[in-house]
């Protein structure tokens, strides 16, 4: 078997078969296949696409890479969470307490930020001390003893994912669906949980901009789950605006602690009920989504839901005293508030722009090696469907400068667009794939 075989066998539209797949990944992994072949092939998988049989192989041969983490000495139904990225995504924030609370225990692993999208370690190292690195039985002992943990990724679990994401990056060939399938399934089916629940974002913030596209993922992702004998649930959800209205590290945080308090009834909730029922019905925490729902709602009313996560930034490090004050969190020094320069129904807001606006405050990374404020960013006041008076505030910059403010608040204006009719917004949760 030769590589420049199996890419012209891709190139041409064949199925690679379960050895091809394993041998390539192999290679690949130890460094005996070179990235330019690599490259070639990822290409190749891009136009010719790949059969259900070859992704699922694709996402073994992935998983087989590396480490797995086995979750077997906690206690109880183990869960996890995926969103396939967007820009104000603080789901996580606010879903693993109110789950954990329920009763349902979430060991997840999460990222940094890159470009306009934010990461959740970036957001939770607000909290001063906090610390997402911890051996593999420190994190096991958290989770069963909280109810939650989250951890950064390690360089041990999938491997070959890891070396195949960064090629992607930088040759054009994120968007395609086996790729994106392999990628995000290798890494939960490492990371060891009982029920799966991915949010697929679907709209101009996020990789599949068409309703289409996004369930054809949702389908593809818990085609493959079952294949791999998980139970994968896959919401499909609105990313044609930001996820609530704060945008930027800190910021971010207290919106989801004004979730936690049960301060917030928006879209951000609306998501954290829906992707906690398939949570906790898949985990058999609950026998219906009605009931499910009343639970998760109760978590927040009765306060256990903030407890639970002031538990946990304790239990990592982190002041928990900024949770019930969060005036002790990363402020920026200028705040600068963006009138509107007509009157009207706001149409649009163009999500990835605003993830950008929030970048170039100074809130996002260029570059993995780049360093972030956390303080700074967006916060929105006006959603798609809302209506705004001329002059009325669309939203507020947080920045370091005066100038850095006046300049997004300009980049801002550009991601709004307003019209003279009435707007009826589209629903936010589009379904529920199985
Ligand atoms: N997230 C991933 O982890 N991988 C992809 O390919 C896309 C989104």
């Amino acid at each position: 078997m030769g590589m420049t075989d199996l890419i012209q066998k891709k190139r041409d539209g064949g199925a690679l078969s379960r050895e091809e797949i394993r041998w390539m990944i192999e290679g690949y992994t130890k460094g005996d296949i070179p990235d330019y072949q690599m490259s070639a092939m990822a290409m190749a998988i891009y136009f010719q696409g790949m059969d259900m049989e070859e992704t699922y192989e694709l996402t073994m041969a992935m998983l087989d890479s590396g480490d797995k983490i086995d979750l077997s000495s906690i206690s109880g139904v183990k869960a996890d969470k995926h969103s396939t990225g967007g820009v104000g995504d603080k789901t996580s924030l606010v879903l693993c307490p109110m789950v954990a609370a329920c009763g349902v225990k979430m060991a997840k692993l999460s990222g940094r930020g890159l470009g306009h999208t934010g990461g959740t370690i970036d957001k939770l190292e607000s909290f001063p001390g906090f610390s997402t690195s911890m051996a593999e039985d420190a994190f096991l002992r958290k989770v069963d003893r909280v109810g939650f943990a989250i951890a950064g990724q390690t360089a041990e679990l999938c491997p070959a994912d890891k070396k195949l994401y960064a090629l992607r990056d930088v040759t054009a060939t994120v968007a395609s669906m086996p790729l994106i399938v392999s990628s995000i399934l290798c890494k939960k089916l490492a990371a060891g949980a009982d029920v799966i629940v991915l949010d697929v974002k679907c709209g101009s913030g996020a990789f599949m901009q068409t309703e289409e596209d996004a369930f054809g993922l949702a389908k593809a992702l818990t085609e493959v789950g079952r294949r791999a004998g998980k139970k994968v649930v896959a919401v499909v959800t609105d990313m044609d605006e930001p996820l609530g209205s704060a945008v930027g590290n800190a910021l971010e945080v207290k919106e989801a602690l004004a979730a936690l308090r049960g301060e917030y009834k928006g879209d951000l909730m609306e998501l954290c009920l829906t992707l906690g029922s398939q949570i906790l019905t898949g985990g058999g925490a609950a026998e219906n989504d009605a009931q499910a729902r009343t639970m998760l709602e109760n978590a927040v009313a009765s306060g256990a839901a903030l407890e639970r996560f002031a538990a946990f930034v304790r239990a990592q490090g982190g002041d928990a005293a900024a949770v019930y004050d969060p005036s002790l969190l990363p402020q920026a020094p200028v705040t600068l508030p963006v009138p509107a320069p007509e009157g009207g129904w706001v149409k649009r807001i163009h999500a990835e722009g605003v993830g950008l606006v929030s970048m170039g405050l100074g809130g996002g990374r260029a570059f993995k090696e780049d360093t972030i404020d956390l303080s700074v960013g967006v916060v929105i006041a006006k959603k798609v469907g809302d209506q705004v008076a001329p002059g009325e505030s669309l939203g507020t910059i947080h920045a370091r400068t005066e100038e850095d403010a006046r300049r997004a608040a300009q980049r801002l204006l550009a991601c709004y667009e307003i019209g003279p009719e009435r707007v009826t917004r589209a629903p936010f949760i589009k379904g529920v794939v199985r």
